[in-house]
């Protein structure tokens, strides 16, 4: 906060006139303002539709035969002035369209006069018309650090013992620490309500509020489903098969987990391979087994919502990765986003050189989960040796592997796993994906219950039998898929 307006007191010196804050949080930035303000012995004024213009410190409207309310009525009002005071207007962004709205804007930013006031415009977020681009100078409010944080928990802890006849919160140092990592990519309001909300309850900041803490804090990152906190993590003994990449994962645990070592850190891998065999779950899985919060990038929410937007909003959500580290961050069906599909080809190759510039710097640990279906369909330059650790295809499961994934299932639905003869029914589902296998596992189950018979060996070879595996009906893609594989990735079993 300090380093905000401390540039914000630069920029106001410089005699800009024009200045643009795009922040979520008009409280605090209009704080912001006046701390600067009171500093400066500027005095400063803001406005809104509803409550037109306010002198602050008094909070009394101007006295003016205009309506002030009407935004261009107010911006002329503000031109006219001939003091050096800061007019801080929040909202203004829906009005932007007013071609004479946009001349007041550019008469005031280009006063020569001493004596000319400064326009602020706060918005939570403020395209400006070309006009204006040159003549206004743009301020980021930054998100505060682990050492704000740690102060606003001090604060609501006192507070807290205020009001409760000098009570000490309990906590220890660790999971002060631990909640201070949590509380990070959050802004000060919202990681003050979060710190207030931890103690209230018992007075207590324990390690049973960590969990709280991340549900609470995901639903408040409004990333409009962009990225979003994955509650669902999984393990690796629900995965069959894929040995290579889980040793793999083995062997790196711990080079992830070693703070400070950014050279040879873990960066992330893509798996890529046929439909249905286990790739998404394992994405999960690698959450769970690091023991890591689980995020997942969204890019059909990406293009959906954003239309003309979508870089700075894969940057926003990058940026928010990097703020929840350590952590995995998870891209479902890559390819979706990252292809050339003549249409948009130029927004996706810039998506594709957003997500490349953020893996070669980044410096955060977040290990990066990739998965594809279509890996053929995938930028060369997302595969090149070096962005990624490693590129695994995984392969429609052996005999072994399909035992493995019906003990996985039948047990999963509480059948006897004894009874089941695994070997002939892995016999008897060769071609088949980890996903038709657990398709089948459940159509016995309830052609059974459907039956009043109990599931057993006979109802799964029937289900088995009337299905017809993708592996047939696209033998070709797969065969091609291989082939592309063979020289370019690891077997993932
Ligand atoms: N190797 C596997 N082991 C256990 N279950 C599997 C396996 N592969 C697929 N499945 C089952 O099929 C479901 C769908 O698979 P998924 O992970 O979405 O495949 P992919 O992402 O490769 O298309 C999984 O949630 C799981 O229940
Ligand atoms: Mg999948």
């Amino acid at each position: 906060m300090k380093n905000d307006i401390h540039d914000l007191g630069l920029v106001l010196d410089s005699r800009v006139r024009l200045i643009v804050i795009e922040s979520w949080e008009e409280l605090r930035v209009l704080e912001a303002i006046a701390t600067l303000a009171v500093k400066r012995s500027q005095t400063w004024y803001t406005w809104n539709q509803v409550e037109g213009l306010q002198r602050l410190g008094f909070g009394t409207a101007i006295d003016s035969a205009e309506d002030l309310g009407d935004p261009e009525q107010a911006l002329d009002y503000v031109r006219r002035q001939r003091e050096p005071a800061l007019f801080v207007f929040c909202d203004l962004h829906p009005f932007m369209q007013s071609p004479r709205l946009v001349r007041l804007l550019k008469m005031i930013a280009m006063d020569p006069a001493e004596q000319a006031p400064t326009l602020l415009l706060v918005s939570h977020e403020l395209p400006l018309p070309a006009e204006l681009r040159r003549l206004a100078a743009r301020i980021s409010l930054s998100m505060p650090s682990d050492e704000q944080l740690a102060a606003i928990i001090r604060e609501e802890a006192a507070r807290w013992t205020e009001r409760n006849q000098g009570r000490r919160v309990r906590t220890d140092s660790r999971t002060l620490e631990q909640v201070v990592r949590n509380l990070r990519g959050v802004t000060h309001e919202e990681a003050r309500l979060l710190a207030r909300k931890l103690i209230v309850d018992d007075g207590a900041i324990t390690q049973e509020d960590l969990p709280v803490l991340n549900r609470a804090k995901f639903s408040l990152l409004d990333m409009q489903g962009v990225l979003s906190f994955e509650q669902d993590t999984a393990r690796f003994a629900d995965v069959g098969g894929l040995a290579q990449f889980k040793r793999w994962l083995a062997d790196r645990q711990a080079a992830f987990n070693r703070p400070g070592a950014a050279a040879d850190m873990p960066k992330g891998v893509l798996l890529a391979g046929v439909q249905g065999s286990g790739k998404s779950l394992a994405a999960r899985a690698v959450a769970g087994l690091w023991g890591l919060p689980l995020l997942r990038l969204d890019f059909a929410a990406l293009y959906n919502k954003y239309i003309g937007e979508t870089e700075k909003n894969l940057r926003e959500a990058l940026t928010m990765a990097d703020a929840m580290e350590p952590c995995v961050l998870w891209i479902d069906e890559i390819e979706k986003g990252l292809a050339d599909d003549g249409a948009d080809q130029g927004v996706s190759r810039r998506v594709l050189g957003t997500l490349l510039t953020w893996m070669a710097e980044r410096r955060s640990r977040v290990f990066l989960v990739a998965t594809a279906n279509n890996v053929m369909q995938l930028p060369p330059e997302l595969i090149r040796k070096g962005r990624l650790d490693e590129l695994f295809f995984v392969d429609l499961p052996d005999a072994r592997v399909r035992e493995d994934i019906f003990r996985i299932h039948l047990g999963s639905r509480e059948l006897p796993v004894e009874r089941f003869d695994l070997t002939a029914l892995a016999v008897a589902s060769e071609g088949f994906a980890g996903a038709e296998i657990e398709q089948a596992v459940v159509s016995a189950v309830y052609s059974a219950a459907a039956r009043q018979e109990e599931a057993g060996q006979a109802h799964v070879l029937a289900a088995l039998s009337e299905t017809s595996p993708l592996s047939v009906v696209m033998a070709e893609r797969i065969q091609a898929l291989r082939d592309w594989a063979r020289h370019r990735a690891v077997m993932a079993d």
